[in-house]
Parts: C-alpha cells; structure tokens; sequence
C-alpha cells in the first residue's frame, strides 16, 4: 500500500481508485445464468460473509426447493417472456429428468418476520420476475419492480425440513423502505440486503421428452465473473 502510494505520488497521479463515473461494468449477453449475492450494505453482512456466494437450492420435498446462499455454483436460470407481454416474464430452470419447468416465486411464512421466502418449485413461479432493464446501470433481479421499495436480503435461519438446529443463509424477499437520511434500505434485524447478480452461463439445449421449453428464453445482460467486478470503480 505504501509503495503504491509512494509510486503514485511520484508519477503524479492524482489517484489510483478513481471512480469510474458514467461507467458500467462490461457485460455480456447469454440465455442462461447463475445468481450471484452482491452484498449491497457490507456493515449488515452476515457472519460468514455470503458477498459473491451462488443462489442455491435446498430440496424440501418433491420438486420444491428453499433458496440459500452457498459457495458452490447453483442452478441456471433462464428469464421467460415475450416483449410485449413483460408483466409475465417469470424465472425459470430446468429441473428433474426428463425436465420440466421450476419457476422461482416468494411466499410469505405466517411466523417469518423476515419477509417472504423465495422459492424455487415445480410450476411457474411468480410473474414480473427479470433482470433490470438495459436503461438501469446494472443488472440484476427484481420481484414487482413498478412497487418501489422491494428488495432480496439474506438472513439466517433454519428451514424447517432440515430441522430446527441447521441454520442456513437463506435468502428471503420484502417489501422496504429507505430510512430518514435515504440512504439504507429498512430491512429486518439480522438481515443484510442484497441484489442477485446475473453471472452468465450456457443454457443447454433440453432432449427431445423434455417438459420444459427454452422457446421463450430471453437474451439477457450478464457478468462473466461476478465476484470479480470492482463495484467501488463505478457510481450511480
Ligand atoms: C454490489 O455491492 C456494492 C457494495 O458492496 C455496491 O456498491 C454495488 O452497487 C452493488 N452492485 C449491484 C449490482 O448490486
Ligand atoms: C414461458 O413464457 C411463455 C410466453 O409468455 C408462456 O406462454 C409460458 O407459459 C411460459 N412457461 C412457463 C413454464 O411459465
Ligand atoms: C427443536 O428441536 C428440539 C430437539 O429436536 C425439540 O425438543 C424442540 O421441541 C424443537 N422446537 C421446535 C420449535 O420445533
Ligand atoms: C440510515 O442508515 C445508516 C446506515 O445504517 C445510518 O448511518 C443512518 O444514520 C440512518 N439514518 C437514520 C435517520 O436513521
């Protein structure tokens, strides 16, 4: 740090971590990708970090998954839509075999104060779920994105079908408001706010007895590495 200091100064660079203002980190376009956390207010993080961790899912019974955080990759996902039709876009990925389609929706647990869970289950899931428009700077997941104030946090908890001692970084959905100063997002206690990351990965063409159908798959704006963009290079 010194000797980069040092090396700065006397080159006469103002600074070596200037932002990079009006810049968006390069992007990609695939019709699959993973979910990455992006930790968006590290002093909530929890402990262990999830920042950079996949979407992944845990089996709760037949064709239904709780999401959580976890290091390995987790599943690819395709957004599934037409463009005159963009309310009913849903998330999708292929599950079982031969596949057929799981969509990803929320459901709000009656003793949950941590908002709504999000679920990946046979079906297909809950519409007005994409990726932000070409317009946003980045891109990533929303729920409902015309009802502002909503945003996926990771909090941990255990998930009932794997008993009541295992906790798990699960990742849930709520509706939310920023606080006075409008800067942090109001989000419940033990929780961090995160954003979903697309990371771009292959869609692979499905067999013939396939259930699921990639024929609505969308072209969509991804990062080929997640956890390597710099985000304090670029401000909005
Ligand atoms: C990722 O998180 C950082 C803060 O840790 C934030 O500056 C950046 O805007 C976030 N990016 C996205 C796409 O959420
Ligand atoms: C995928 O999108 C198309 C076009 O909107 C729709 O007809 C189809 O039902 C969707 N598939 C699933 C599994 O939701
Ligand atoms: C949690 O598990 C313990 C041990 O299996 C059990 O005694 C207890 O009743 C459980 N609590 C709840 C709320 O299910
Ligand atoms: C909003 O949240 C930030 C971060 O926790 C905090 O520094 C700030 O004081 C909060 N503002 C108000 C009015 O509570």
């Amino acid at each position: 740090m010194l000797l980069l200091f040092l090396l700065s100064a006397s080159l006469g660079l103002t600074s070596v971590t200037a932002a990079d203002e009006g810049c968006i980190p390069r992007n990609s376009a695939s019709f699959g990708f993973r979910l990455v956390v992006n930790v968006t207010d590290p002093s909530k993080d929890l402990s262990p970090s999830i920042n950079g961790l996949f979407l992944h899912l845990a089996h709760i019974g037949p064709a239904q998954n709780r999401a959580y955080a976890a290091a390995t990759p987790g599943p690819i996902f395709y957004q599934n839509g037409t463009s005159n039709t963009p309310s009913l876009t849903n998330l999708l990925t292929d599950g079982g075999s031969p596949p057929f389609p799981e969509g990803m929706s929320y459901q709000q647990e009656q003793t949950d104060a941590n908002g709504a869970g999000i679920y990946v289950n046979a079906g297909s899931g809950a519409q007005a779920t994409k990726l932000t428009r070409l317009s946003a700077p980045y891109s990533y997941l929303t729920i409902l994105a015309e009802v502002t104030g909503s945003a996926f946090i990771g909090c941990t908890a255990t998930i009932p079908y794997y008993g009541n001692s295992t906790y798990f970084p699960v990742i849930n959905w709520v509706m939310t408001t920023r606080n006075a100063t409008g800067t942090h997002l109001v989000i419940p206690e033990g929780c961090v706010p995160i954003n979903l990351v697309p990371q771009c990965a292959a869609l692979e063409a499905l067999p013939p007895d396939a259930r699921s159908s990639h024929e609505f798959a969308q072209e969509v704006r991804c990062y080929d590495n997640v956890g390597g963009i710099d985000w304090s290079r670029y401000q909005y």
